[in-house]
């Protein structure tokens, strides 16, 4: 179900039009939908306790670096979601937005000092560990807080997620998680560091998975290591089999959330019945674009049309350092009028363009549009990696954001001032 439909002619976020939160916020703005966070973060959830399957047993940790406004975190926060966080900063936004460190996992390759011992204070539930190098220092400084650090291991399962290769991150040649043929010696080591406590296994295989074979035969990897641990004494307690299931951005069809997790369950099950006499694993998902994604618009405003001898442009008041994706992965957002129809414009086919100063900065190519000047646009499916990846470039304060609740809508980022974007720097002497 969409969040955001056509309601006599005018676009909507739930029940606002959304000319009204251009009214009343300006644009650039990104507008996201309450029920549609709620919505797909269920379609975890449910799939979680489907069967009678005992909620301790699974935690969905949601991928904070997809959207990490505050607001967005604490909707995900009271809906019980965990956090799936890869700096000290994230950590920072799930305390703010009232989140659980008990219910935090730290990933990320490059984790400093600093940042493990932020997480350690705050007794986090796990660290996702990607090298061995990591290993020892996180060692070391759980050592000198007088901790321990729980850990799991990031493997590289080496499984193609088939997805654009700048978000596919499970190849041997990726810098991510350490190689399937090292993750025993790694494992053997991290048993014998006296302050580390060896909790789990994880992988992520990549982003905009359409398809779930891949992230199984991921699956299928992981499990094979756990049985090897096992026979060496070493016994996990859960399994993080990442995030990466896709959105419909254009006309995919990604694999639903609930078969997915089904068909995981089954393949869990069924191995713990035959070689554990049941005792289950816990489960964990890192899930970020499959709940935000499609849960969030950005809305802007045409400045001008240009028509050119080859191409017509529509200039429009958002630019690449607010929607990074078209420049950065050639990435297709649907976008649409927020007035169904204007019978004073005619067709043309224009690239959506902003007023950045370089060629790649475009958000949609070749789009058949029937526009004018001041007209309002939606660019579709911007929930997840848009304002999470938005710049200052050329000196552009970031987008205002709202959250829609039906017909009420929320200020949860106010747009940020120029001039508050060079406060924190200095004349020389
Ligand atoms: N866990 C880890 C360790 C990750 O690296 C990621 C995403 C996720 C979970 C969440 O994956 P998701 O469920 O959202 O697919 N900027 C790119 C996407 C980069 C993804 C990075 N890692 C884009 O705009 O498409």
């Amino acid at each position: 179900m969409s969040y955001f439909s056509y309601q006599n002619g005018n676009l909507h976020a739930e029940n606002t039009p959304l000319s009204t939160i251009a009214q009343q916020f300006g644009t650039p703005t990104y507008v996201y939908s309450k029920a549609a966070l709620a919505d797909h973060f269920s379609a975890y959830a449910d799939a979680c306790t489907a069967g009678g399957r005992d909620p301790a047993n699974t935690l969905v940790c949601y991928s904070v670096k997809s959207n990490s406004n505050l607001a967005v975190l604490q909707v995900l926060n009271q809906l019980g979601s965990g956090f799936d966080i890869v700096s000290g900063g994230e950590l920072l936004r799930v305390l703010a937005a009232g989140g659980d460190p008990h219910k935090v996992i730290f990933s990320g390759v490059g984790k400093t000092r600093d940042e493990m011992r932020l997480a350690l204070s705050h007794d986090i539930l796990c660290f996702n560990v990607e090298s061995i190098p990591e290993l020892h220092r996180l060692n070391e400084v759980a050592g000198e807080m007088g901790k321990r650090a729980a850990i799991s291991l990031r493997v590289n399962p080496n499984v193609d997620a088939k997805t654009h290769p700048y978000i596919s991150t499970g190849l041997k040649d990726n810098k991510f998680g350490v190689a399937y043929e090292d993750a025993l010696a790694c494992y053997r080591t991290a048993a014998k560091l006296p302050n580390i406590d060896v909790t789990g296994i994880d992988c992520h295989i990549g982003s905009q998975l359409l398809d779930d074979t891949p992230l199984l035969e991921a699956l299928d990897k992981v499990i094979e290591l756990i049985d090897q641990l096992a026979s060496e004494d070493i016994h996990l307690h859960h399994l993080d089999i990442g995030g990466g299931i896709g959105i419909t951005y254009d006309d995919e069809k990604p694999v639903a959330v609930g078969a997915y997790l089904g068909r995981l369950f089954a393949r869990i099950d069924a191995w713990r019945n035959e070689k554990y006499q049941g005792v289950p694993l816990k489960v964990m998902f890192e899930p970020g674009r499959s709940i935000v994604g499609n849960a969030g618009i950005l809305l802007t405003e045409i400045q001008y049309l240009k028509y050119g001898v080859s191409k017509n442009f529509a200039v429009v008041d958002a630019a690449m350092n607010d929607l990074m994706r078209p420049a950065m992965y050639e990435a297709w957002h649907g976008v649409q009028t927020v007035s169904q129809q204007n019978p004073d414009a005619s067709s043309h086919t224009y690239d959506v363009v902003g007023p950045i100063c370089e060629s790649g900065d475009w958000l949609a190519r070749a789009r058949e549009l029937a526009v004018a000047e001041g007209d309002l646009l939606a660019f579709q499916s911007a929930g997840a990696y848009g304002m999470t990846m938005a710049s200052n470039y050329n000196t552009r304060g970031r987008a205002a954001e709202v959250m829609v609740d039906g017909d009420q809508v929320h200020l949860i980022r106010k747009r940020e001032e120029p001039i508050a974007l060079f406060a924190l720097e200095s004349l020389l002497p």
